[in-house]
């Protein structure tokens, strides 16, 4: 039988005649198919003839039609090169193609906003201290006066790891770690993440950032910590913006008050403001005087110092401030949202 014999004379016949006619990479790729295909590549249906032959034809014709397949997959590869470094030299001679665009990586906007924070801190003497996430039952409440049970915990509900360990609700516990270690004069803010109980909404999420502020020292007044923030808040908002301090509650200090701020996306004239809900103010932090019991609780003496704290939410303010009315958009990692905050 010496069909397959001219047969496979016949294919090496036929593909040397093709390949000098090949132009560029997608030609070879045509050609490949031409011979390898899965259904009806010629050496293909070679292959499938020899399957049917007996063992003395398959022992004849093996090492010719293995060689034929070498030759041609040998020229394929080398036709391919040769158009890929066509196609290269091409890219190098043409000086008019646009260049590779590089992707710079950037800050994210929340990450700016608390540098910001920290720049006006820093500028006041303060230091930037940070604790852990995953705090104990102990430093997130009750070294911060909330007694087992006490129903100001309520509010700070939050994942449990087990009894002693939870996700922190607040950057809070790092004061207590701090005035530990440190003693006064001690003037810190502590950045982080603070995570709670919540059902995602525009305004909630259940992790968030905190900034959280301390001053502890001889003679510390409240008037310091009207003062501070006062600047604080005009260095982050302008001189025009007011602030207002309201009574409130927590337990760890004592008078606490609540600041709000004015609105600045609708200055109060908007009954139906979607950021203030036509309050004309826009709560974004709380704080008060450093409870003489937390003092005692890291062995500092509340008859020789005094001091004031405050706790900022990070996103909240930096919604406000760039007047996004839906906190989730800062985690969904649309880079369409994110590169407007992009400063390069
Ligand atoms: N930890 C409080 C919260 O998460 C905020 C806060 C209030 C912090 C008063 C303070 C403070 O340091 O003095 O809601």
């Amino acid at each position: 039988m010496n069909s397959l014999k001219e047969k496979i004379e016949r294919c090496r016949q036929f593909f040397s005649e093709l390949a000098p006619q090949v132009k560029d990479a997608q030609g070879v790729e045509e050609l490949r198919q031409q011979f390898f295909s899965r259904k009806k590549g010629h050496l293909t249906l070679l292959f499938e003839e020899f399957k049917t032959l007996s063992p003395e034809e398959k022992k004849a014709y093996g090492r010719e039609l293995n060689e034929l397949k070498a030759e041609i997959q040998n020229r394929l590869t080398e036709l391919e090169q040769k158009f890929q470094e066509k196609a290269s030299e091409r890219l190098i001679d043409d000086l008019t193609l646009p260049g590779r665009k590089l992707y710079w990586g950037a800050a994210h906007p929340i990450t700016l906003f608390q540098r910001e924070i920290e720049r006006i801190f820093i500028s006041m003497g303060f230091s930037v201290e940070e604790g852990p996430e995953i705090e104990t039952d102990y430093y997130n409440f009750e070294a911060l006066n909330f007694p087992p049970h006490h129903p100001a915990r309520d509010s700070w509900d939050t994942l449990y790891i087990n009894d002693k360990l939870l996700l922190r609700t607040h950057t809070s516990p790092v004061q207590i770690r701090v005035m530990e270690k440190k003693k006064p004069p001690i003037r810190i803010i502590i950045p982080g993440k603070v995570f709670r109980r919540e059902t995602p909404d525009p305004t909630h999420l259940p992790m968030f950032y905190q900034v959280e502020g301390l001053v502890v020292d001889r003679g510390i007044t409240f008037a310091h910590l009207k003062g501070t923030l006062e600047y604080f808040i005009k260095a982050l908002f302008g001189e025009k913006i007011r602030l207002r301090f309201r009574p409130s509650f927590f337990p760890f200090t004592e008078p606490s008050a609540e600041v709000d701020i004015e609105c600045i996306v609708c200055g109060g004239q908007d009954p139906a403001c979607r950021v203030c809900g036509g309050s004309g103010w826009k709560e974004i932090l709380g704080a008060g005087m450093v409870d003489p019991q937390v003092f005692k609780n890291v062995s500092i003496d509340p008859e020789i110092y005094s001091g004031w704290a405050f706790g900022l939410g990070i996103d909240r303010t930096a919604m406000f401030a760039f007047q996004i009315p839906e906190i989730r958009q800062f985690y969904e990692n649309d880079l369409r949202f994110l590169r407007q905050f992009n400063r390069r």
